[in-house]
């Protein structure tokens, strides 16, 4: 089997740095009787959707063996464990709070203590209440209220247990994919309302901050942005521009006004009637200071310019592909963290919240040799060391993903876990690289 093996001096290997491996509610939990509906059960029930016509009915039956995954999670002899809330498991569509759902969390928090894991939360993984989306979802304003008002219940009931909140995961994808380019629930397909969107949870963000530092003073509070460099297709002007323009309008557009309290200079690019609506003082709630940044990252993407003087990305090919069609670009991770850093003098500490690949994985008498899996972790957590050497301030990794789980609009056509779920018998097996991290993990304890 092959191993995962660090440089013997890296940070990676100090005991401040961070190992964890990551999840989220609707991905994992199922017991779609215990909450309220989402937006993802509405789109999953839409033809053509998903690609396998699956939904989060029943997923990984998360909610039902919750103490055993547990326990999976300790013996990987990690340090953290990142997973998100449901929304509509707390807060019902009468706006009251859903105690056995809170309960639900509040276990998972205290199993997780017991065998000494961190809690690293997130509040909103994508799976909006269906009750606020009939109200207009993201494109409406007082979304982001009803959420700085969820994050407080949270975070009054879970307080210092948890060593770590984020507001959002992936804003992108809950603006872009899911109110402009129409693949991600709710599917709304317009420029306007994927600005307005990402807007309005930008603000939520902004909102629910000082609510959970109130209730949650010693935990740290922070977002979680997914980054991709993006590359011109060819060296012509309008490739290269094409390539610029989707840096700020994939990445830029989230994190500057978190950070420099603006949208990036794009903005003013687009038409009057496809602005987002921005009252006086949003900015100052979206860019209070954040005491962590979750970076996610996949791989990188190739941009030309299209016939409507926009941006299209170009699919990617070669040998090195996941999947999910992704190209395995390690040095892209490097590049975004030393960006980020050269960037913003305000760049708080960096946390890799998401990192990972999809593989066809075959089970053969209980094993998975993922062996481009591991080397997946390899590189990038190598490139994770490259960039620390350069002075980025990274403090912890977590692996995509604990186990396979319901990959959206793909739905479980792709295995992203280090742990292979039977979906049949909802049999964890570990997977090789699985065993990797473990190995790596124990060691690093032991030189402890
Ligand atoms: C990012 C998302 O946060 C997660 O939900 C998803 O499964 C992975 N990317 C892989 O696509």
């Amino acid at each position: 089997m092959k191993t995962i093996t660090l440089p013997k001096q890296s940070y990676l290997k100090s005991q401040d740095f961070t190992f964890g491996v990551a999840t989220s509610s609707f991905q994992i939990e199922g017991d779609i009787a215990g909450r309220e509906l989402c937006i993802w059960d509405t789109f999953c029930r839409k033809p053509g959707k998903i690609k396998d016509k699956s939904n989060g009915d029943v997923a990984c039956e998360h909610i039902e063996n919750y103490q055993q995954d547990v326990e999976l999670i300790a013996s990987l002899g990690v340090d953290a464990y990142r997973f998100s809330i449901a929304w509509g498991r707390v807060i019902n569509s009468d706006g009251s709070v859903n105690q056995t759902g809170l309960a639900f969390y509040s276990n998972l928090v205290d199993a997780l203590l017991k065998r000494g894991i961190k809690s690293y939360l997130t509040l909103y993984h994508w799976d909006l209440p269906q009750y606020l989306e009939d109200q207009g979802g993201w494109l409406n304003r007082d979304t982001a209220y009803r959420f700085a008002d969820y994050a407080e219940v949270v975070a009054k009931a879970l307080g210092n247990k948890v060593v770590s909140y984020a507001t959002l995961n992936e804003p992108f994808c809950s603006a872009y994919l899911s109110y402009e380019a129409g693949i991600h629930a709710p599917g709304k397909q317009s420029r306007q309302q994927g600005r307005q969107a990402a807007h309005h949870l930008l603000l939520a963000h902004g909102l629910a901050l000082p609510k959970l530092r109130q209730h949650a003073p010693l935990a740290e509070h922070g977002i979680v942005l997914n980054f991709s460099p993006c590359y011109p297709a060819s060296d012509s002007v309008q490739d290269k521009l094409a390539a610029e323009s989707a840096h700020q309008y994939h990445n830029l557009w989230y994190i500057e006004p978190l950070l420099k309290g603006g949208y990036p200079p794009l903005f003013e690019q687009l038409a009057a009637n496809e602005q987002p609506e921005v009252r006086s003082g949003d900015m100052d709630i979206i860019s209070q200071p954040i005491d962590f940044l979750g970076v996610n990252y996949y791989t990188r993407t190739v941009f030309r310019e299209n016939q409507r003087g926009w941006f299209s990305d170009v699919p990617a090919t070669g040998d090195e592909l996941t999947t999910m069609g992704w190209e395995v670009y390690p040095a892209g991770l490097t590049e975004i963290l030393i960006g980020l850093h050269q960037r913003y003098q305000n760049l708080p500490p960096v946390y890799i919240t998401e990192n990972g690949a999809a593989y066809d994985d075959q089970i053969d008498n209980g094993i998975v040799d993922d062996a481009r899996r591991i080397d997946y972790f390899q590189s990038h957590l190598l490139a994770v060391d490259d960039a620390i050497n350069d002075g980025v301030d990274v403090r912890g990794y977590f692996a995509w993903s604990l186990m396979d789980n319901f990959e959206w609009a793909e739905g479980y056509t792709q295995r992203f876990g280090i742990v292979y779920v039977d979906y049949q018998t909802q049999q964890r097996t570990l997977k090789n690289s699985a065993k990797a991290l473990q190995q790596l993990c124990l060691t690093r304890q032991s030189q402890l």
